[in-house]
């Protein structure tokens, strides 16, 4: 029947405060909700798991206080079951977490849930999908990464897309909705193609529509929507 009404797909966007300047942030925050986003993509990095570190607790409270919006968390860090409670986190948040990171993937999304925070796994372009496997009873979404977590503004990997849909495959055999978020290089042509192969969601950055300051976000998000979803 979608083909008939030619409904355009629901696509949730979720912008990376990691790629505002930090003088931008509060007005990238209110223009996110003039734009209407899904929520705030936060990335936490340890300098251990990934070489980078970027926002920490401070710069968490600070923009919580800022929006109700919810927060899509993302934790690049080894042990992130000792730093989750520094973010302390609210009822319809997400949050995903790299499963080599931590001896025990499966409760920490146990942990989650129990919290009622929406949990998700954060699979690298050289993490195993048998991971999402093993715990398919317990994600509420997919954090997919088209790059190698660390840094803003790299190029989507050769094989991103067919992984992509590969973890789509698995993600159909739950008795659940799981949402599959894309991370990284969501430029237009790119996220075209990861929506045809199974995306829901993207994470937007550096390379897509933050590039430009907060003062063009709202018509960049516009146009952006417009253009992938055609
Ligand atoms: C990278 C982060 C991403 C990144 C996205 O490790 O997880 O969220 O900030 O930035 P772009 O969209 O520029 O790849
Ligand atoms: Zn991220």
């Amino acid at each position: 029947m979608e083909g008939v009404f030619n409904m355009k797909k629901r696509v949730a966007i979720y912008p990376s405060v990691m790629c505002s300047k930090p003088w931008e942030l509060k007005d990238y925050i209110a223009e996110f909700e003039k734009a209407g986003v899904d929520g705030i993509h936060f990335d936490v990095m340890d300098g251990h798991f990934v070489a980078n570190i970027t926002l920490g607790t401070g710069d968490y409270e600070a923009i919580r206080s800022l929006t109700d919006l919810p927060f899509n968390l993302h934790f690049m860090a080894e042990q992130p079951e000792k730093i989750m409670s520094y973010f302390p986190m609210r009822e319809n948040d997400m949050c995903s977490f790299h499963p080599e990171g931590t001896r025990q993937p499966y409760m920490l999304l146990q942990m989650l849930r129990n919290q009622n925070i929406k949990a998700g796994l954060a699979i690298s372009p050289d993490t195993s999908v048998d991971y999402i496997e093993n715990c398919l009873e317990l994600l509420d979404f997919i954090l997919v990464m088209a790059v190698a977590p660390g840094f803003g503004g790299q190029k989507m990997v050769p094989g991103h897309l067919s992984k992509l849909a590969k973890i789509k495959e698995i993600v159909e055999k739950a008795d659940h909705k799981i949402e599959i978020i894309v991370d990284g290089n969501t430029i237009v042509e790119h996220s075209i193609k990861m929506l045809a192969a199974g995306a829901d969601s993207l994470v937007v950055g550096t390379s897509s529509i933050m590039k430009q300051g907060p003062v063009k976000f709202v018509e960049n998000y516009h146009h952006y929507l417009e253009e992938i979803t055609k």
